[in-house]
C-alpha cells in the first residue's frame, strides 16, 4: 500500500515536472537534431538515384552540353525534350524527364542558373530543389561542374535550411527529409569546407525559429534561458543567466516591471563569444518578449493577439547570430544580451501611468503597457554600454505596429546616427537579402518628453518614438536599431524558409557583425 502511493507520487511529480503531457522543451544542441539529410562533396560513381539534378547555366550558341558518360540516344532524347519546353538556362526554368530507358536517375530535372548566381539566389534554389523532393527520395545527385565551392555550399546550405521541421506539436509527426545528396563539383575537398561553414549559421537560425514558434505557455522566460543554455553548449560561448531576483536586484526596473502581472518573471540572458583580441565587444541587444498580450492596454482584437509568442524573435536572431559567429570562429569578440518577459496582467501587474527605473536611472513613464519592447531593451542596452562596455550596440526587435504600416513585412526598418554602422547593415542585408530600409530619426527630438517622469514610453510617429526611446539608453554608444515587426513570422513556405519562425535577423546580425569588424 505504502509502496503503490509513493511510487504515484513520483509519477505525480515527473507528470507535473514535465507539465502534464505538454511536449518537453528539448535541448536542440546538435545540427543532426534538426536536420537528417546528408551532404557528400567526394566524388563516388552512384549508379542508382532517385534524382538526378543537372545545372546549366544560361546557354551560349552551342547550346546545352551533356556528359559524354550517358549513352548518345539518352543525350539526343535530352535534347529534344528541352528544345520542346524553350529552354535556355535563365534561372528558374527547370525540365524533368522521367524514366529514361537505362538512364541511372529516375527522374532527371535540368535546372537552369543564369548568367550569374549570388549566393542568397544560390540559397533560394538549393530551397526549391528540396520543396520538390518526395518524402521517399532516399538519393539525389547534383551534377554541379563549374560552379565554384561556395556556390555548391550555398545551395546544400539553403536546401538545409528549407528542410527544417518544427513537429514537436504533432501527435503524429510526418517523416523527416532524410536523403544522401552527392554534390559533384569540381573540387570535392573544398566543397565541403566551405559547406561546413555554413552549418553553425543553419543552426542558429535551426534554434531561432523554434524559439519564435514555441507557444507563450511553453516558452517562458525561464524556459527560453535554459533552452539557449543548451543550445550553446557545445559552442565557445559563455552564458549567463540573471534570474529575476537578479534583475531586480541589479536595478533593472524596466524589464522587471513588463513580467509584474505574470507568474513568469523576467529574466536576462547574456552570451558572449571572444574571437578576437583584447577589444571591447560588439553587442546585440534582442527583444525577448515571450508573449504580448499588451498588459492592462490589453490587445482586444483576435488578429492583434494572435501569435504573439513570435513577440521573442529579436532575441532569437541575437541568439543564432552569436551562434554562427562562434561556430565559423569568427576573429570577432560579441555579446549577445536578451531581456526575456512575459507581457500578461493580474493584480500585481505594472499599470498604465506607472513610473518604472531603469538600470541606469532614467525614470520611465510607462504611458503604454502595450510598449513594453522598449522597456526590456532599454535596460538591455543599458547592460550593454555599461557592463560590457560594447564599442557599439545594435538593438533588434518586433517593436512597433507603425513599421509595419510604413515598410511592410518584406523590410525591416533600420534608425541610426553612425554613417558606419548603417552601411554595413545594408550592405549585410544585399548580401543576405533579409532586407532593410532606413527610416530617419531626425527631426523627433522630444516626442518622448514626459511632464511626470523623465521620458515617456510612447510618442508619435510611432517607429520613430520607439527608436528615440531607445537611443537614450545608448547614450554616446554607436548605435542602431532594426524594427523587425512582421518579418519574423512566414504565414506559408517560401523559398528558404518553411511555415512559421523565419529566423529573419541571424543572417543579417551574423553579417552585420563581420563587416562592422573587419572594417575597423
Ligand atoms: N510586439 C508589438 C509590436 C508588433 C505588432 C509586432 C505587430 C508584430 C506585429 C509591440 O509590443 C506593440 O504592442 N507595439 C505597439 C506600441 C504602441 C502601444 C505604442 C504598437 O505598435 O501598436
Ligand atoms: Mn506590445
Ligand atoms: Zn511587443
Amino acid at each position: 500500500m505504502s509502496l503503490k502511493v509513493g511510487i504515484q507520487a513520483v509519477l505525480m511529480s515527473a507528470a507535473l515536472a514535465a507539465g502534464f503531457g505538454a511536449p518537453e522543451v528539448q535541448a536542440q544542441a546538435k545540427f543532426s537534431d534538426y536536420v537528417q539529410t546528408q551532404n557528400k562533396f567526394e566524388h563516388k560513381h552512384i549508379d542508382d538515384a532517385d534524382v538526378l539534378v543537372f545545372l546549366v547555366p544560361e546557354l551560349a550558341e552551342a547550346g546545352i552540353e551533356l556528359p559524354q558518360m550517358w549513352d548518345a540516344a539518352t543525350r539526343r532524347m535530352i535534347k529534344a525534350a528541352l528544345d520542346l519546353e524553350g529552354f535556355n538556362g535563365e534561372q528558374g526554368q527547370q525540365v524533368e524527364l522521367l524514366a529514361l530507358p537505362g538512364f541511372y536517375a529516375k527522374r532527371l530535372w535540368v535546372v537552369g542558373t543564369g548568367e550569374s548566381l549570388s549566393r542568397a539566389q544560390a540559397e533560394e534554389l538549393g530551397a526549391g530543389l528540396a520543396a520538390q523532393l518526395s518524402d521517399t527520395t532516399e538519393s539525389v545527385v547534383v551534377h554541379a561542374k563549374g560552379y565554384s565551392e561556395q556556390q555548391i555550399a550555398s545551395m546544400a546550405h539553403g536546401m538545409d535550411l528549407r528542410n527544417y521541421r518544427f513537429d514537436k506539436y504533432k501527435s503524429e509527426p510526418p517523416a523527416r527529409p532524410d536523403y544522401r545528396v552527392h554534390w559533384h563539383g569540381d573540387n570535392g575537398d573544398a566543397a565541403a569546407m566551405a559547406y561546413q561553414q555554413t552549418r553553425p549559421l543553419a543552426h542558429g537560425m535551426f534554434v531561432a525559429r523554434d524559439i519564435i514558434n514555441l507557444p507563450g505557455g511553453d516558452g517562458y522566460p525561464q524556459a527560453i534561458a535554459e533552452l539557449a543554455q543548451k543550445a550553446v553548449s557545445n559552442y565557445d560561448i559563455k552564458a549567463t543567466v540573471y534570474t529575476p531576483e537578479q534583475v531586480k536586484e541589479m536595478g533593472m526596473g524596466a524589464l522587471y516591471g513588463v513580467s509584474a502581472g505574470s507568474v513568469h518573471k523576467s529574466y536576462l540572458l547574456v552570451v558572449e563569444y571572444h574571437g578576437g583580441g583584447d577589444e571591447a565587444p560588439l553587442a546585440l541587444v534582442g527583444k525577448g518578449n515571450t508573449f504580448d498580450t499588451g498588459g492592462y492596454n490589453l490587445k482586444t482584437s483576435g488578429s492583434s493577439i494572435v501569435r504573439m509568442q513570435t513577440d521573442k524573435a529579436g532575441g532569437a536572431a541575437v541568439l543564432g547570430a552569436v551562434m554562427a559567429l562562434a561556430g565559423k570562429q569568427s576573429d570577432v569578440n560579441v555579446a549577445g544580451v536578451v531581456p526575456l518577459s512575459h507581457n500578461l496582467i493580474s493584480e500585481t501587474a505594472t499599470l498604465p501611468g506607472d513610473v518604472l527605473v531603469a538600470g541606469d536611472g532614467t525614470h520611465i513613464e510607462v504611458v503604454n503597457t502595450d510598449a513594453e519592447g522598449r522597456l526590456i531593451l532599454a535596460d538591455g542596452i543599458w547592460f550593454a554600454r555599461d557592463k560590457l562596455n560594447a564599442r557599439a550596440i545594435a538593438d533588434i526587435a518586433t517593436l512597433t505596429g507603425s513599421k509595419v504600416g510604413a515598410v511592410g513585412r518584406d523590410y525591416s526598418a533600420v534608425f541610426s546616427e553612425h554613417d558606419e554602422l548603417l552601411e554595413a547593415m545594408k550592405d549585410a542585408g544585399e548580401t543576405t537579402e533579409e532586407l532593410v530600409w532606413q527610416l530617419p530619426l531626425g527631426p523627433y527630438k522630444g516626442i518622448i518628453d514626459s511632464w511626470l517622469a523623465d521620458v515617456q514610453n510612447v510618442g508619435s510617429p510611432g517607429a520613430q518614438a520607439g527608436a528615440r526611446f531607445l537611443q537614450h539608453f545608448a547614450k554616446d554608444t554607436p548605435w542602431i536599431h532594426i524594427d523587425m515587426a512582421g518579418n519574423a513570422y512566414s504565414t506559408s513556405a517560401n523559398g528558404i524558409h518553411p511555415a512559421g519562425g523565419n529566423g529573419y535577423g541571424v543572417r543579417l546580425l551574423t553579417e552585420w557583425v563581420e563587416r562592422v569588424n573587419s572594417s575597423d
